[in-house]
């Protein structure tokens, strides 16, 4: 037999491209590849890309000059670009940078093994497709092989909300839900293999309708399987927290009480022109109809400053409430334009006023983030270990809340939850004792 060809895989982006190149692996892996964790030693690179900001995207073309190099020394080698920039580019990736063999885009990465093989004769293989067929339907099932107490599983892609900034209903298509079954059998699948916290992934996960009962429904079953412990989901959006998943929130045990729940902006104008089909006062009902069924949740948000046409006072808007509402986590972001979408056509706030609102806004962020963390000395959580850290005798797992903990003990596996608890609040991470 041939010794096994290794395949270095590098991802951006969001969590779904996490599963993506896993799943990929996967596909490769019945072509005889192994995963490595150098470039250098590759038979084949593939780059899981992300087309959400203008740097995201760049960073790609960086990265791949930056193989030049291995590419030279070894012309075997094949390299590989997936994800949203490989949909959102296509051909044109090639033509911009010639030593790329193969390009696949998200809905279409069932069909690696003929693309790789494809390329080893050496032509080039494109497959941007959005096929009629379901990818999931055709990947390769899952190996047995043991693995780590914390799974992402994709229920739910693509998006239909079409916000007027972003590109992922153009690179992920239309809203597609994953049925309920094959998510169960998927899941019980990983919870033999030894995991124990299921995060159900989605664009817009709360839309998901593979189950009567909504997303909800589908926590409620999964929160039957005997050994998983441990259930959270994301992302959502405000409009499809319908009461079923806030009830859920109260009701079922081992639905984490973490949240996150993205609003972009404070202002009822820019939220308009953002297409996001909400208002501010809207979304603080609805999280306080979350915080009466789980008054302990932590939330976390994405907010957008310098949106076309975001006056100062649109950005006071913002951060007051950001004041209202007090997030324990929060994701912030210069808007930057993206090729194809509504907004890109409209005049931009000037670099230097976005810089200036970040700054603001994320020092606010910070404050709060640091101020619920802080909250959470001598209190007890439960944590599931995940890994060793960096100093000796170091375990580090998630509490509830998705912090950070790091417990110094002997005799602490990974997979254990044990309770902690809080002795220390750090920048971004707590410690705890047994
Ligand atoms: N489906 C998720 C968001 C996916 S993108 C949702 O609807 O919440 C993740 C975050 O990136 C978004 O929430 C937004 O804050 C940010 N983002 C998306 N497009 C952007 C753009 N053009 N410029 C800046 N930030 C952007
Ligand atoms: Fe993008 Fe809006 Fe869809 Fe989220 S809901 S993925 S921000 S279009
Ligand atoms: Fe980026 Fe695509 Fe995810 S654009 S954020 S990798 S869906």
């Amino acid at each position: 037999m041939s010794a096994p060809k290794k395949l270095f895989i590098k991802t951006y982006g969001c969590q779904m491209n996490v599963y993506d190149s896993e799943r990929m692996a996967e596909q490769l892996g019945g072509e005889g590849y192994v995963r490595t964790e150098t470039a250098e030693d590759a038979d084949m690179i593939l780059l899981n890309t992300c087309h959400i900001r203008e740097k995201a995207a760049e960073k790609v073309y960086s990265e791949l000059g930056r193989f030049r190099p291995l590419k030279e020394a070894k012309p075997d080698l094949k390299i590989g670009v997936a994800g949203c920039v490989a949909q959102a580019e296509g051909a044109e990736i090639m033509a911009r940078q010639p030593m790329v063999d193969l390009v696949v885009g998200p809905q279409s990465y069932h069909r690696l093994p003929e693309l790789e093989r494809k390329a080893r004769s050496g032509e080039k293989a494109l497959d941007t497709d959005f096929p009629e067929e379901d990818k999931f339907d055709h990947l390769a099932s899952r190996p047995k092989a043991a693995r780590g107490p914390t799974a992402f599983l994709t229920v739910q892609e693509g998006c239909d909300k079409f916000c007027a900034f972003c590109v992922v209903p153009y690179t992920r298509g239309a809203e597609v839900s994953r049925p309920a079954e094959r998510v169960m059998s998927e899941a019980r699948d990983l919870v033999e293999r030894g995991v124990r916290e299921i995060t159900l992934l989605g664009q817009n996960v709360n839309a998901y309708h593979g189950h009567e009962g909504g997303l909800a429904g589908l926590i409620r079953d999964l929160a039957e399987i005997d050994g998983l412990e441990r259930i959270r989901f994301t992302t959502s959006h405000p409009n499809d927290m319908d009461d079923a998943l806030i009830a859920a929130h109260g009701e079922v045990g081992k639905l984490m009480p973490y949240l996150h729940l993205p609003v972009q902006s404070g202002s009822d104008r820019i939220l308009k022109a953002m297409n996001r089909k909400h208002t501010a006062e809207q979304y603080v009902r609805l999280i306080e109809r979350i915080r009466a069924a789980r008054p302990d949740i932590l939330l976390s948000g994405d907010f957008i400053v310098g949106f076309p046409g975001e006056t100062d006072a649109d950005f006071a808007d913002t951060m007051s409430l950001i004041e209202t509402i007090g997030y324990g986590q929060a994701y912030s972001f210069k808007y930057s334009a993206r090729p194809g979408t509504p907004a890109a056509e409209r005049e931009e706030v000037a670099e230097d006023v976005k810089d200036a609102r970040l700054q603001e806004l994320q020092a606010l962020l910070t404050r709060q983030q640091r101020e619920v963390q802080d909250a959470m000395l001598g209190r007890e959580v439960r944590v599931l270990f995940e890994k060793p850290g960096r100093l000796p005798g170091q375990m580090v797992g998630k509490s509830e809340y998705l912090h950070a903990v790091h417990v110094h003990t002997d005799g602490v596996s990974a997979g254990d939850i044990l309770p902690v608890r809080i002795v220390a609040s750090n920048s971004n991470s707590l410690a705890g004792e047994i």
